[in-house]
This record gives structure tokens, sequence and C-alpha cells, in this order.
């Protein structure tokens, strides 16, 4: 349990400290450990209960930035719960930025220092640390109060993503996954709506319907709807990948490639945690999320490789690999979405293509659009969240490449780019191709093989932040 207030005695001191910093512990830690206040370095000072000071650097002033904040107040709660301090005061430091970014950069670092998955016996018997950090000099508490209230929501919503993503395959299924939704936001007020594989049948996903038919657990579909804007009928829909269980199919993966693929679900679950944090926030938006949740799986009855599957838009999709079911699976739930009356933009998110991994690694969300203004918008908002973005090209031959000689689309485009093509596959199933269209590929960002900054390994809940502040500044 982590607590930000406004006032505390009897605490151990946290200095932040950029590189032309002037103070006698400054010099100290410099002499004794070589500390020159690079950002993210620690100098740790122990002394008798609350007298202990932590020292934390933040690099040059010039180069201060949300996310090196964030970092760093991530690096001092865990230096004060390693050393079982219960309680800490610090001033805001100097910086060239806004002081109420500030506060919130540095409250959410800290608070990302809450999040552990560890379902081993003794993770779940450990007791919980205590610890409650104190900024002090802040003239209007209130206002501070409320801003670290947004931030805990925010970090919430993320954690539910992370945890979402993280559990596994045997335990979180299609149904698992929508009953979820409701756990989390129906208390919210927000309306979740749950169709099951005959419903979703009967409204014609077939193309969703066939990636997930070979599973005992069958597909749903999963329908958020959260309208909180009285000023405005306009609505941005959210579509997202919710592959519960990612085997390839009888393109079957190989036992490592298919160790991490209960993450496959990651934009979905980024979707949830973003309503979430949302409505807790009672942010103003209108915000439709869509999702087709599905396990990919071998059996007697899953989709083959050869098969020309329906969908719900009446366009035909040639399987050319069953690995590919991202693309086929949205293909419903983006036509779902956007067919919705006042619907005025789309932005979709998926773990979709191993290729976004080769092209960008783990650090940079792959982006393609229709729109240069929803991308630019989208990409700002997202980055000062110290989430990032990078668009790739879209050209008539990319859109080519999706194309069947016996279907409308093929799900194996050619010719390389595979993130792209995958991604104009999608669009494909745009209800009206004009439609601002925005698609998102974390296959790289969602899931860590080992932490970085304050992102834990395994799932990071990439994708909530971006949502989020995108949706509240609109
Ligand atoms: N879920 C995977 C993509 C993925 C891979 C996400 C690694 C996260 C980490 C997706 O369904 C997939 O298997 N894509 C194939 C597409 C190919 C068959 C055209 C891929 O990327 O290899
Ligand atoms: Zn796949
Ligand atoms: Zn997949």
């Amino acid at each position: 349990m982590l607590d930000i207030v406004f006032n505390q005695e009897e605490a151990a001191k946290v200095y932040l400290l950029n590189t032309d910093a002037d103070s006698e512990l400054f010099d100290l830690a410099k002499e004794t450990s070589n500390f020159t206040a690079k950002a993210e370095e620690i100098f740790f000072l122990p002394k008798e209960n609350h007298e202990s000071v932590v020292l934390a650097g933040l690099g040059d002033l010039a180069d201060i930035d949300l996310e090196v904040l964030r970092r760093t107040a991530f690096k001092v709660a865990k230096t004060l719960k390693n050393h079982k301090i219960e309680a800490a005061s610090l001033a805001l430091p100097e910086t060239n930025l806004d002081k109420e970014a500030v506060l919130a950069a540095l409250s959410e670092g800290f608070l990302h220092s809450e999040y552990e998955f560890n379902l081993s016996k003794e993770a779940q018997e450990k007791e919980d640390k205590k610890l409650s950090i104190a900024f002090t000099d802040i003239k209007d508490e209130d206002k501070a109060a409320d801003i670290v209230k947004q931030v805990r929501n925010i970090v919430e919503g993320i954690f539910i993503t992370r945890d979402l993503t993280n559990t596994t395959s045997n335990i979180l299924h299609p149904e698992t996954l929508a009953n979820k939704a409701k756990e989390y936001l129906e208390p919210l007020g927000v309306k979740v709506s749950v169709y099951d594989e005959k419903e979703m049948l009967d409204m014609g996903m077939e193309a969703a319907y066939a990636v997930g038919k070979g599973s005992d657990f069958k597909p749903r579909f999963i329908l958020i709807e959260y309208y909180n804007d009285d000023s405005t009928d306009d609505i941005t829909a959210l579509v997202g990948k919710g592959i519960c269980y990612d085997s390839g199919g009888y393109s079957i993966k190989s036992s490592s490639g298919m160790s991490t693929m209960q993450s496959d679900m990651g934009g979905a679950a980024a979707i949830i945690g973003a309503v979430y944090a949302l409505a807790k926030n009672d942010v103003k938006t209108n915000v439709l999320g869509s999702i087709t949740a599905c396990e990919n799986l071998i059996s007697g009855c899953s989709y083959r490789v050869g098969d020309i599957i329906g969908s719900m838009s009446g366009k035909t999709i040639e399987v050319g690999n069953t690995d590919a079911e991202g693309r086929v699976s949205m293909a419903d739930s983006m036509y779902y979405a956007t067919k919705q009356d006042h619907v005025v933009e789309v932005i979709d998110i998926a773990t979709l293509t191993g290729a976004c991994i080769s092209a960008l690694g783990y650090e940079y969300t792959g982006a393609v659009t229709n729109n240069q203004d929803l991308l630019d918008r989208f990409k700002a908002a997202s980055e000062e969240a110290g989430e990032k973005v990078w668009q790739l090209p879209v050209s008539k031959n990319f859109k080519e490449a999706n194309k069947s000689k016996v279907a409308d689309v093929t799900n194996l485009g050619s010719g390389g780019a595979g993130t792209v093509t995958a991604g104009l596959f999608i669009s494909e199933f745009l209800a009206d191709e004009k439609l601002p269209w925005l698609h998102l590929d974390i296959a790289g960002t969602s899931w860590l093989k080992s932490s970085e900054g304050y992102l834990p390994e395994r799932a990071t809940g990439v994708g909530v932040k971006g949502f989020y502040n995108y949706l509240a500044k609109k």
C-alpha cells in the first residue's frame, strides 16, 4: 500500500537533484560514491529510523522530461521499500516543466512500484509493505490531492490491463475476459454487453467465429459503451485484439513462440483498462469498445489453411495461414464498431505481428493510418504520457498485397512489410473506408522479457495511457 500525502513529520528525506545542483549532501555523495546525479541514479545514506536520506539524479536540467521523472520516482520508491522505510518526504524538484505535470509524473512513478504479478504461494502470503510519501511545500493541497487521485485511477487501469494480460489461458478464456470486463466496468456505470458464439453467428460474425470455433471455450463478442459527453454525439470506437491464446492453429507456432501467447489479448485488455480509468476519472468523452474474444487452438473443428470464410461485412477471406488469426477475428469487431451511428473515428490495437518486433523492437508501438491528423494527435498524447509510437508507410502496393484470387482478401499478405499489410487487412473491414482510422501494433510493446524502468517484466499495460491522454485531451 503506497500513500501519497502532503505533510509528514518523522520521514526519510528524498532530494531530486539535477547535475548542477548545489548541496552539501550532493558533494558528499560525489566524494563517497561518484554520484553525479545523472537520470535515475540513486545514492542512499542509511541512518537511524526516519533520518535516512535518498539522493536521486534527474540529469541535466534542460533534459528533464516527464518520463525521466516517472522513471526516477519509481527507483526512489523501490529504494525506500528495499530499505524498509515507511515514511519519506520530498519537495518538487527544480525543472522547466509545469508543476502539476511534475507532481503527476512523480506520483505515477511512485505508484508503479506497487505492481507485482506472482502467483507463488510465497508471494501470495507475503505481507504488503507500507510506504507513505509526502510532497512538501505544495500550495494548493486540495488540487494536488485531486491530481494524485486521478493518477492513481490511471495506474489502477494500467494494473488491470497488466493483470488481464498476464493471467494465463488456463484461467482466462473468452467468457472469463467478458466477465472481467463486466466486473471492472459495470460498477462504474459503463455498459458492457456480451454475446455468445450463437449470437455472434446470428449477427454474421463468421470470421471471428471461424478463428474461435476450434476451442471448447467458444468465442465471445464484448461491447463496451462509455458515453459521458453530453455536448456531442460523436463517438470514438476502440477495437481490440482479444485472442486469449494463440497456438497458431494448424499453422502451429513453435513451443517457445507459444509460451507467451496468453498475452495475445493485450489490445482488448488495454481498452478495458483505459475505459476503467476514463470512467473512474469521469472524463467527458464517448467511447465504444469492440472486442471479439477467441482462442486459436487445434481440434477437429478448427479453421484450416486454405479455408474461405465469410465475415459480417460480406467480404470473404482466404485463410493463407491460421496463425494470422488476429486480423481475421478483428474483421468483425472492426466492421461492427464502424457501422454504428455517431462513430466518427476508430483506433484499433493489437498484438498483431512478429514483424513489428523485427521492425521496431520493444520500445515503439507501430502505427498505420488513413488519417495523418488523427495519428499526429494520438502520437503527441501518447508520447506525452510515456508511450512511444512510430508511423509506418501506406501505399497502393501494400493494399494490393492483401488481395486474393478466390476471395476478397487473404490473411497472408505478400511482399514483406507484414505489419503494414496486417494493419491494412483490418482496414478492409471499415464500414466506411473514409472513416479516420488508426491501427496500433503492440506486439513488441505489450510484453517485456525483462523489466525496463517502471515497466515490469511480462505485461506492460501499454495503450492505457495513450488512449486515456488522447481521449481526455480531445
Ligand atoms: N500473435 C501473433 C503476433 C505476435 C508475435 C505477438 C509475437 C506478440 C509476439 C500473431 O497472431 C501472429 O502469429 N502473426 C504471424 C503472422 C504471419 C503468420 C503472417 C507472425 O507475426 O508471424
Ligand atoms: Zn497468430
Ligand atoms: Zn495472435
